[in-house]
């Protein structure tokens, strides 16, 4: 049972003349039981501010907590990573190829000098949970990736970890397996009560597991709220790319309507400043093509169906306004729809997304942006 708090957390590495602001004064609090989840473009700071968190980096500003015990100071870590109460789990998994399930997951309890039955006890304990007692006489190499995987967070597990660090868990499996591993970690956590940092590029990782989420660009956390808030109400279009598919149009504004060629979207509950241009953000999940109109829906025009493709269980249809057929807009939809046919495109009113010219919500006040 732990909360993290950092404040003013900063990394800096330097190269030679150059250096490299990884982590740029964060300022966080990540309540006891909470699973937080972390997106961000690649080379932002993720690792960086986790490997603060498990102390194996020392901050070159800032203090980290944990509960109301400084566990890292300005060049300095107070409490090594063993001493922490944490597990971390990296991407690449990191068995030992020699060893079999049982003696990778039995490992930081040999180091730790647990008597030998205790260890047996616990080994099987956590291999039930994760779905391993029958591989726990295999190699590495004789798992599937699922497995590997799993092993790798049973040896984290085993333990009994105060905090669960987990970096880009899922990424070296595919797509079917990822689902089922989604939702293991998630019971888990939550049935422990572990407090968790998860870091993933795939927002459907931090939605199927996170409670808070957040956004690290350059270092900083540029948005932090529930993930289904950063998903209805990115702050910028970056954001809104790192979170999901998003259709991202160029619009005129005309006695508040956004204008996109012969679509008319209404914006009537957005106080629009002097923006004449917008973006308009459209998910693809938030609209439905239909010749017949749906609750909470605004039917925007006529468009042409250009091109279907299906994956996942889902139709991407990609159509464009019949005035100009270069705007493409992609649409789930949940059955397939003949090329070179006409239709209407439905849009769910309050999924509508309006960003200025730069990319800024306006919806979102200065004031909430976190700088
Ligand atoms: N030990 C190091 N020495 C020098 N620079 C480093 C070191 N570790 C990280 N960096 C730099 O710090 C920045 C942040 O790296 P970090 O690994 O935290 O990014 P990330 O968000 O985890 O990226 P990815 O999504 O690709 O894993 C990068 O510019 C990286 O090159
Ligand atoms: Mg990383």
């Amino acid at each position: 049972m732990t909360s993290i708090k950092v404040e003013n957390l900063s990394k800096i590495f330097k190269k030679g003349k150059t250096e490299v602001k990884a982590v740029d004064n964060i300022s966080i609090r990540v309540n006891d039981g909470i699973a937080f989840g972390i997106l961000g473009p690649s080379g932002h700071g993720k690792t960086t501010f986790l490997r603060l968190i498990a102390g194996l980096e020392e901050p070159s500003n800032g203090y980290i907590y944990f509960d109301d015990e400084i566990v890292s100071e300005p060049h300095r870590v107070v409490v090594d990573p063993d001493k922490r109460g944490i597990a971390m789990v990296f991407q690449n998994w990191a068995l030992y190829p020699n060893m079999t399930v049982f003696d990778n997951i039995a490992f930081p309890l040999k180091m730790a000098k647990m008597p030998k039955n205790k260890i047996e006890n616990k080994v099987k304990e956590v291999a039930e949970e994760l779905g391993l007692a029958s591989v726990l006489n295999r190699y590495p190499k004789e798992l599937s990736g699922g497995q590997m995987q799993r092993t790798a967070i049973a040896r984290a597990l085993v333990k009994d970890p105060k905090v669960l660090l987990l970096d880009e868990p899922f990424s070296n499996l595919d797509a079917q397996i990822r689902e089922s591993a989604r939702a293991l970690v998630s019971k888990i956590q939550k049935e422990r009560k572990l407090t968790t940092l998860i870091v993933s590029h795939d927002p459907a990782d931090i939605f199927a597991i996170a409670n808070q989420a957040g956004v690290i660009i350059h270092g900083k956390f540029v948005q932090i709220g529930a993930p289904v808030e950063i998903y209805d109400k990115p702050y910028n279009t970056l954001i809104a790319r790192l979170t999901g598919d998003i259709n991202l149009i160029r619009a005129k504004i005309i006695e508040n309507n956004a204008i996109i060629s012969n679509l008319k979207i209404p914006l009537k509950n957005i106080e629009l400043k002097d923006q004449t241009e917008v973006l308009v953000g459209l998910r693809p999940d938030d609209m439905v093509l239909s010749d017949s109109n749906l609750d909470r829906y605004v039917n925007v025009g006529k468009v042409k169906i250009k091109l279907v493709s299906y994956g996942a269980g889902i139709f991407k249809i990609i159509v464009s306004p019949i005035d100009d057929e270069n705007i493409d807009i992609i649409v789930d939809s949940e059955e397939p729809l003949e090329v070179g046919t006409y239709t209407h495109l439905l849009v769910k009113i309050n999924k509508i997304k309006i960003f200025d010219i730069n990319g800024d919500s306006v919806f979102a006040k200065k004031s909430e942006i976190i700088k």
